[in-house]
């Protein structure tokens, strides 16, 4: 496993669609181990393929009960609505306020080319829903309602909010 390096939010490759993989190979299982030993060493809960320049539909992800792998996933079905923070390994040092879906069902394939399919709700959710974005060329500063300062983060955590 090795560390890739991540791209920022002026990299134009980021604006890019990814290409759906079609050879679930030796060379896909070595991007999502480096990919996930790279979300892991930056302290993230999301990474996509775009963030670490390579433009194919992958994304990794751990909201805290473990790494999920999903390539060439697809958003099925959503259901309601939330309103929370989110940040981004390309956007560093930044965060907004996102609505997303509070539910949201997705199918993905896995390392081996089997379909899955996932229910998923609240920040899993929104964790799928930002990742997927990604593939198609899209950053969560687009459709943030608003920025989020970091005084006004301290502000909150001392309101006990
Ligand atoms: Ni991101």
């Amino acid at each position: 496993m090795a560390l890739r390096k991540i791209v920022y939010i002026e990299d134009e490759l980021l604006r890019k669609k990814s290409r759906p993989v079609e050879k679930f190979d030796e060379k896909l299982h070595k991007l999502l181990d480096d990919m996930a030993e790279t979300m892991y060493h930056a302290n993230g809960v999301g990474l996509a393929a775009p963030q670490v320049a390579v433009l194919r539909r992958v994304v990794v992800m751990d909201c805290g009960d473990g790494l999920i792998e999903m390539v060439n996933p697809e958003i099925l079905e959503t259901e309601g609505e939330q309103d929370g923070a989110e940040g981004c390994l390309s956007v560093p040092g930044r965060r907004g306020m996102v609505k997303r879906p509070m539910k949201v069902r997705a199918r993905f394939q896995d390392r081996n080319g089997e379909w899955y399919e996932i229910e998923a709700e609240e920040l899993l959710a929104r964790c799928i829903m930002h990742e997927t974005d990604h593939l198609d060329g899209q950053l969560y500063v687009d459709i943030m309602s608003r920025e989020i300062f970091e005084d006004e983060e301290e502000e909150a955590e001392e309101d006990g909010e």
